[in-house]
């Protein structure tokens, strides 16, 4: 596994929508093990491909420790309730927010088998479902900021 570098805000890389994965080829699952060395490296619980540079519809959240759930082509196909909760991202370090999300979102994903299934998360989870796939269409969480973004 290796570390990669970070992109940050102001790189148009993180303003792009992703492809999706067509194949999942063994360059797919480096860059899975890469990314989450990385994630876990940062402190994250979160990571999307486009924050590594790479425009690709692939993103791994893990909000429970040692629980990472990788997710290729990811889609969210339901989501209720409503939530607000402080968000920060490993792209714009030192900044954080409140911001509205849904407080159940179910994920439709393929695994790293080319395998389709569904997770259903609810607060901190949802709301890294939330972020991450927001990623992939160029979107940040700075976009959906209720009030004032803070400094640390
Ligand atoms: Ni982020």
């Amino acid at each position: 596994m290796a570390k990669l570098h970070i992109v940050k805000l102001g790189d148009e890389i993180l303003r792009k929508p992703c492809r999706p994965v067509e194949k999942i080829t063994p360059r797919i699952l480096t860059l899975l093990d890469d990314m989450l060395e990385t994630m876990r490296d940062a402190n994250g619980c979160g990571i999307a491909a486009p924050q590594v540079g790479v425009l690709r519809r692939i993103c791994i959240v893990e909000v429970e420790e040692g629980h990472p759930i990788e997710l290729i082509n990811p889609k969210i196909i339901a989501y209720s309730g409503e939530q607000e909760a402080e968000e920060g991202c490993l792209s714009i370090p030192g900044k954080w927010g409140v911001t509205k999300r849904p407080m159940h979102v179910t994920v439709r994903a393929l695994d790293r088998n080319g395998e389709s299934f569904d997770v259903t998360g609810s607060d901190l989870l949802a709301r890294a479902f939330c972020h991450e796939i927001d990623h992939l269409d160029g979107k940040l969480f700075i976009d959906c900021v209720v009030g004032d973004i803070q400094e640390s």
